[in-house]
């Protein structure tokens, strides 16, 4: 069993998805080991992202994920890391297909929805940065 670190950022919160985003992990067969809210400190949002600390996003994706309530969530299951990807589609939304959680509700830059962790590093990191 694989576990994955997964946020529903502020626009999905805001925009009432968090109950649609909820139910395509659940219908794949995914857990939820655990769940919380939060709106995140500036730290912890940097210390999430600190790979693309000095890119030219940075700063919106920062002052983004600190602008509201946040759904963090560890999500348990056979290759959850990929599923959990695969579900949420790619990072821009005009790339991502429809059927995906990008796809079907994202609509501009920065604003794309859910975070999902890229590998079991970063599982492991992020799991530990939000659910210490
Ligand atoms: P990244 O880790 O590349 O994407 P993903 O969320 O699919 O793992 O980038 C992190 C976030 O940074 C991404 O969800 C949205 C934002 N971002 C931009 O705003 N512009 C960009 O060109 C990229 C690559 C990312
Ligand atoms: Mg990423």
């Amino acid at each position: 069993m694989e576990r994955t670190l997964v946020l529903i950022k502020p626009d999905g919160v805001e925009r009432g998805l968090v109950g649609e985003i909820i139910k395509r992990y659940e219908m794949k067969g995914l857990k939820i080991k655990e769940l919380k809210s939060l709106v995140p400190t500036r730290e912890l949002a940097e210390k999430h992202y600190e790979e693309h600390r000095g890119k030219e996003f940075f700063e919106d994706l920062i002052n983004y994920l600190t602008s509201g309530m946040v759904i963090a969530m560890i999500l348990e299951g056979e290759n959850a890391i990929k599923c959990v990807r695969n579900i949420n589609g790619a990072t821009k939304y005009q790339d991502a297909l429809p059927g995906t959680i990008r796809g079907d509700f994202a609509y501009k830059d920065t604003y794309n929805l859910v975070h999902a962790s890229d590998c079991q590093a970063s599982a492991e990191r992020e799991i530990a940065l939000w659910f210490k």
